[in-house]
């Protein structure tokens, strides 16, 4: 196995509070997803601010069509690999659907074994107002809780689409009292996802806390993206939002045609690499 060349980084770990700092001095910040320990070193090596062990993982790790078939022992596992990595970034880990929208007691029961046995950092959850009792009870308890609005995908079913949330009027009104009630409740950022930037601006201007967002446009505090998409591992999903930073699926494609050609010729394993 190879060993990892890593670039130095300023080592000071992130916090929740860093974050809400960074929204005070302008400084935007990138979040990236991870599920597993090797992207995960690499990701923070990188210098990469927050890493969110998204139910993303149910798409682009188990080639689920959607997240809901997630559970919390499969978020926990990934959420494992990803805090082993990480020395510098706030990992930041999806309950995921099912496990915090039945009561409070559970949601937060949910939450607590995210954090004992994972390790996390914090969590996050989808939607506004049905869910603020929850959000509230989590973080009286002191975990700290990231919101997440627009399109939600834990709800897909209801939408019926991935289109853009909120361009209507009603819908952007009610975006913007959710965008209250989480911050009121004490979350400490919150994604915007898939919304008007127009929108995404004026919840940013009107709110203390850090807005992240991800097909909402520059005006946010942060950006995320899913670290498969951003680095170009799907080649089937190119959403206006995604831009590749790197072409993976070339590179690894590439690269194992060169080693099965290499095999086939027997030019490896040479004498050098061979005992
Ligand atoms: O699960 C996920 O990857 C997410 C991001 C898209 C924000 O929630």
């Amino acid at each position: 196995m190879s060993t990892q060349t890593i670039p130095t980084v300023d080592k000071k770990r992130i916090t929740t509070q860093t974050l809400q700092e960074m929204k005070a001095d302008r400084i935007p910040i990138a979040m990236l997803t991870a599920y597993d320990y090797t992207t995960a070193r690499i990701l923070d090596g990188a210098g990469i601010d927050v890493l969110l062990v998204g139910d993303s993982a149910s798409n682009v790790m188990a080639g689920n069509e959607t997240t809901l078939p997630m559970t919390l022992d499969h978020m926990i596992y990934h959420a494992q690999c990803v805090v082993r990595a990480v020395q510098r970034a706030l990992v930041v880990v999806d309950l995921p659907f099912g496990s915090y929208q039945g009561n409070t007691k559970e949601a937060l029961v949910s939450a607590i074994r995210v954090m004992k046995e994972a390790g996390a950092h914090a969590i996050k959850m989808e939607g506004g107002a049905p869910i603020i009792e929850a959000v509230e009870r989590i973080i009286t308890a002191g975990i700290p809780v990231m919101g997440h609005l627009g399109l939600t995908p834990q709800s897909i079913y209801r939408f019926g689409t991935y289109k853009v949330r909120a361009r209507e009027e009603e819908e952007a009104e009610q975006l913007k009292r959710d965008a209250r009630l989480l911050e009121e409740a004490g979350c400490f950022a919150m994604v915007l996802e898939k919304i008007p930037a127009t929108l995404a601006a004026e919840v940013s201007a009107s709110i203390s806390i850090p807005t992240i967002g991800i097909g909402a446009g520059v005006a946010c505090d942060g950006q995320v993206l899913v670290t498969h998409d951003a680095l170009g591992f799907t080649t089937d999903f190119n959403p206006r939002f995604v831009r590749h930073y790197a072409e993976l699926a070339e590179t690894i494609t590439d690269a194992v045609q060169h080693y099965i050609d290499d095999v086939r010729t027997r030019s490896f394993p040479s004498e050098s690499e061979s005992y």
